[in-house]
C-alpha cells in the first residue's frame, strides 16, 4: 500500500455511541455535506456494530471508514476482540490504536499498541496512533518524555517505509472530553517535537509528509486557530463528531485554515 498524502484530515470519533438507525442518519448527513470538503480527508470511527450499517451509508462518497481498535492475532480463540482482517472485510480503511481510553481504562500499554500498529498495517489498514501526556506528567514538565516513550515503544521495529501508512494524533489527555483544549502554542510545540522526531528516525521526506492530528475537545470555534499552526493537519474529534453540522463546520474551517497557510 502506497503512503498517505499530507493535507487536511478530520477523524470523527463516535466512542460508544449510537444505534443503528442514528449511525446511518449521522453518516448520510455528512456524506450529504461532502462536496464541500474539498481535499479534507474525512473519516468516521463508529463503534463496531455499526461499521456495516456506515459502510452502506458512504458507499460511493469520499468519506473513509474506520474501526475504534483491534486485536493484533488474524482469527482464533480470543472470545470478543476483533481483527485488523475481519475490520477490512467491513470496509474500514483505517483504525485508532492507543487511544487514551483504552490505555487508561482497558490496559492498553505500548507494548500492545506496538503490535496492534503492525498488525493493522500486514492487513492494509492505516493505524491513527493516539499519544498524549496526563496533566501529572504536563504540570511535572515531562509532555515531551511521556511522548517520544510513546512514540519510542509503540512504533519500535516497524518494517521499512511503513511510517508513510501510519497517522499519529496527538491528544493531551487532560483535553479529552473535559471542555479543555490545549492552546494552539501548547498544541503546536508538540506536533513539532514529533514531526521531529520522525525526521529522526525516518528522515526529511517522511517527517514532512507526515500527517500529525490533534485531539482534544475540538468545536467548531476552535479548530481554526489550532489548524492554522504550521504542524497540525487536522483533528480526530470526539463528542462534536456526533452532531453532523458541527463535525462539517470543523471540516470547513480547517479547509479554511489549511488554504491560507499554503
Ligand atoms: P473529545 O474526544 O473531542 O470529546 O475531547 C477526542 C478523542 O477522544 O478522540
Amino acid at each position: 500500500m502506497s503512503s498517505l498524502k499530507r493535507g487536511p484530515f478530520v477523524a470523527g470519533n463516535w466512542k460508544m455511541n449510537l444505534g443503528l438507525g442514528e449511525a446511518r442518519a449521522l453518516a448520510r448527513k455528512v456524506v450529504e455535506a461532502g462536496p464541500d470538503f474539498g481535499e479534507c480527508t474525512i473519516v468516521l470511527f463508529p463503534p463496531f456494530t455499526a461499521l456495516g450499517t456506515v459502510a452502506g451509508a458512504i458507499a460511493g462518497s469520499a468519506v473513509g471508514l474506520g474501526a475504534q481498535d483491534l486485536f493484533w492475532e488474524d482469527q482464533g480463540a480470543y472470545t470478543g476482540e476483533v481483527s485488523a482482517p475481519m475490520l477490512r472485510d467491513a470496509g474500514c480503511t483505517y483504525v485508532l490504536v492507543g487511544h487514551s481510553e483504552r490505555r487508561q481504562l482497558f490496559g492498553e500499554t505500548d507494548g500492545t499498541v506496538n503490535r496492534k500498529i503492525k498488525a493493522a498495517l500486514k492487513a492494509g489498514l492505516s493505524p491513527i496512533v493516539c499519544v498524549g501526556e496526563t496533566l501529572a506528567e504536563r504540570d511535572g514538565g515531562r509532555t515531551l518524555d511521556r511522548i517520544d516513550d510513546q512514540l519510542a515503544l509503540g512504533l519500535a521495529d516497524l518494517p521499512t517505509g511503513e511510517i508513510g501508512r501510519i497517522i499519529i494524533a496527538y491528544e493531551p489527555v487532560w483535553a479529552i472530553g473535559t471542555g479543555r483544549t490545549a492552546s494552539p502554542g501548547q498544541a503546536e510545540e508538540v506536533h513539532a517535537h514529533i514531526r521531529g522526531r520522525i525526521r529522526e528516525s525516518y528522515g526529511n521526506e517522511s517527517a514532512a509528509c507526515a500527517i500529525i492530528l490533534y485531539g482534544g475537545s475540538v468545536k467548531p470555534a476552535n479548530s481554526y486557530p489550532l489548524f492554522r499552526e504550521k504542524n497540525i493537519d487536522g483533528y480526530l474529534v470526539g463528542g462534536a463528531s456526533l452532531d453532523a453540522g458541527g463535525f462539517v463546520d470543523i471540516a470547513r474551517e480547517a479547509l479554511r485554515a489549511c488554504r491560507e497557510k499554503t
